[in-house]
């Protein structure tokens, strides 16, 4: 199988990336990725040189860099992990969010359209249906996007909706909870407590600390991803979700034991404008087409710590500013 990823040198992708490669030797992946702040190489080193695998430093957003690639390469399926994702620098900045999470989607919309190509699958969240405080959101629940981020999401993925229903395209969206493991750039929640606590800093809570996350393990968001890429229903949405709910609270508590600091690390601050309260996926379509998930969350968020403890050198330089000027003299020609 030939397989377009798209945003395969972030966190999730990359985990994609190097779970295809190990169960499927005979696919072919090219991975196309702008490769911003949140993308790097350094995901990927163990995969660097495959004879299978190619790189191609480009940006969704150019219309003409996807098409030209389609062009170049037949693809049997496309999968867009592409996107800006952090909320907060979607407050502060949402150009980029549109751009890549709506133009960018449209672009590859365009190319699964006048090529051909047998599946496409879009990586997209469950804040798009925005805050629910009792009950769980079905695929067919109303967007009520709270952010720039979660805004830019619905759209590409309104977007998608509308190639499936006017062009009978072959297209699979998927809203998935929130991911943690290896390789997650240290920004978001997981990664950002723990290298904080390591590095001997205080972890910075929103308000309360009392908003819920639903948790999946960013290897068994692969496995859903890859059981989707072979079982999935063309034309059909489908939400990941594990039942695994936490306050950002509880998750803090977690890191702390694990690593032996004391609550004296946690530090109250002023909550995040229109922070959803709490987030929860009915994902029983999907086990009911047999998918299930393989990690324990305990254990996984263990060897998620254990991870980042012993791999200094993926994060150190991502925090210290370092990454930067290593990324100016790599990557911007
Ligand atoms: P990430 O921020 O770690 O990585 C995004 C990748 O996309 C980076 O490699 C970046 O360089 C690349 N990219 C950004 N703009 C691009 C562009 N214009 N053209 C090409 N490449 C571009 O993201 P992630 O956490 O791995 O998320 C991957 C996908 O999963 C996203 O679509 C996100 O919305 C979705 N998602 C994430 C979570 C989560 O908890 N992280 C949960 C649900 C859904
Ligand atoms: P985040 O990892 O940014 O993911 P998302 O906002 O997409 O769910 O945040 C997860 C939760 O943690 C969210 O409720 C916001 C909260 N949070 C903090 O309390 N402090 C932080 O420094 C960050 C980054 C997030």
């Amino acid at each position: 199988m030939n397989l377009l990823i798209t945003g395969g040198a972030g966190f999730a992708g990359s985990n994609f990336i190097r779970h295809i490669i190990k169960k499927y030797p005979n696919y072919k992946i090219i991975n196309l990725d702008k490769l911003t702040y949140a993308g790097n190489l350094n995901n990927l080193k163990d995969i660097e040189g495959k004879p299978n695998y190619k790189f191609i430093k480009g940006d969704i957003a150019d219309q003409r860099t996807v098409l030209k690639i389609f062009r170049n390469y037949q693809f049997d399926a496309v999968i867009n992990y592409a996107a800006e994702t952090h909320v907060d620098r979607s407050i502060s900045d949402p150009e980029d969010f549109i751009k890549t999470d709506v133009l960018g989607t449209y672009n590859l919309l365009e190319g699964i359209k006048q090529f051909t190509i047998s599946k496409y699958i879009q990586i997209s969240t469950d804040e798009v249906f925005g805050s629910i405080k009792r009950g769980k959101f079905t695929e067919k629940s109303p967007f009520k996007p709270s952010s720039p981020y979660s805004a830019s999401k619905a759209s590409g993925d309104l977007l998608c909706y509308a190639y499936i229903k006017t062009y009978k395209l072959p297209i699979i969206v998927t809203h998935s909870c929130n991911f943690y493991g290896p390789y997650q750039y240290p920004e978001k929640l997981i990664p950002l407590f723990i290298t904080n606590l390591l590095e001997d800093k205080k972890v910075p809570l929103y308000g309360d600390g009392k908003n819920v996350r639903e948790w999946i393990y960013v290897l068994d968001h692969c496995n859903a991803i890859d059981f989707l890429l072979h079982k999935g229903m063309l034309g059909e949405i489908y939400n990941i979700g594990t039942g695994v709910e936490k306050q950002n609270l509880e998750i803090t508590k977690i890191i702390l034991d694990e690593l032996g600091k004391n609550k004296k690390m946690i530090e109250f601050i002023k909550d995040r404008p229109a922070h959803d309260l709490r987030y929860s996926l009915d994902s029983n379509k999907l086990k009911k087409l047999g998918w299930e998930t393989e990690y324990n969350f305990k254990e996984a968020m263990r060897e998620t710590i254990r991870w980042y403890s012993k791999n200094e050198w993926w994060w150190k330089p991502l925090k210290s500013g370092e990454y930067l000027e290593y990324y100016k003299k790599q990557y911007l020609s």
